[in-house]
């Protein structure tokens, strides 16, 4: 198989200072993590809240750095201040939580999808402008023109993750991390957002990390998935073989805790083809 992204030993630990004393208790948010991403499919890390999910999406992106481990992409480590890591910045594009936090509510929808373009240096003015255009009408948030002037406050909570999403794919990236992406969301619309994602992921065959304490998303939408325990992989493989036949408790809690809402029903209203 032919992995795109590739974590070795991944070891992040965190103080925690108790707010009573000066004693400090030290947690393991990721723990010798190992696996990787193959090319074009998507991964699934699934765990409860406070498991180590953000924390490996933050070392993968270098927010923050781990006391021990390597990361590869496409066989390269890359490593801090590398001119990889410069091109996997690029490459490599996250969609997070909450749209509020993730974008600057006091720039139009067509500064804000068009910053990553103008980071990165890419096109004239007047090409920004279309290809921002152009990228609102991928995550169809139609009339592109109209929406563009708009600030995020004036948008849906749905139409707002779209914009986050056009911002992540405005660079064209290979790789994107999704942490939780429709969590926030209101539950009528998770399922259409996620179908825009897996519509873009298939289209341009980009390979994805799908974050998500919520494994009846991750059944109709990942390929493989990796479970995470205290900052421990504790299971990992394809996603049907992990959940018909999940050999861990935690793996199998987690299962026993898929409740509502049912995406098996929207996705089936919506007639997606998982
Ligand atoms: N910056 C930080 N400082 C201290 N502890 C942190 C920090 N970031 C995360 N943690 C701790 O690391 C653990 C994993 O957190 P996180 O990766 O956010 O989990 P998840 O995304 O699965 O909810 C938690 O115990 C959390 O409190
Ligand atoms: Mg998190």
């Amino acid at each position: 198989m032919n992995n795109i992204l590739k974590v070795e030993n991944l070891t992040k630990k965190f103080k925690k200072k108790n707010f009573f004393s000066s004693d400090s208790e030290e947690v393991i948010a990721a723990d010798s993590v190992n696996f990787s991403v193959e090319q074009g499919k998507i991964l699934a890390i699934a765990g409860q809240s406070g498991s180590g999910k953000s924390t490996i999406a933050k070392l993968i992106l270098r927010a923050i750095k781990p006391d021990s481990g390597k990361i590869f992409y496409k066989q390269k480590e890359i490593k801090d201040n590398s001119d990889e890591l410069k091109k996997f910045r690029m490459k490599c594009q996250m969609v997070y939580q909450d749209p509020y936090d993730s974008i600057n509510p006091r720039m139009t929808v067509l500064d804000i999808v068009n910053e990553p373009l103008e980071i990165h240096n890419l096109g004239t003015k007047k090409e920004r402008k279309q290809k921002v255009i152009e990228t609102l009408q991928m995550v169809k948030l139609e009339p592109a023109e109209e929406i563009s002037k708009k600030h995020p406050h004036m948008l849906s909570g749905g139409q707002r993750q779209r914009v986050v999403i056009a911002r992540a794919i405005v660079v064209q990236p290979e790789i994107i991390i999704a942490d939780e992406p429709v969590s926030m969301l209101d539950v009528s619309i998770r399922a259409e957002i996620l179908e825009l994602m897996k519509e873009i992921q298939n289209k341009n065959n980009i390979s994805m990390i799908y974050i998500t304490h919520d494994l009846a998303t991750a059944k109709h939408f990942a390929d493989d998935i990796l479970i995470l325990n205290s900052g421990k992989v504790v299971e990992s493989g394809s996603i049907k073989q992990i959940l018909s036949n999940p050999t861990d408790s935690y793996t199998k809690a987690l299962i026993s805790a898929i409740s509502e809402p049912d995406p098996n029903n929207l996705y089936k209203e919506k007639k997606i083809s998982v």
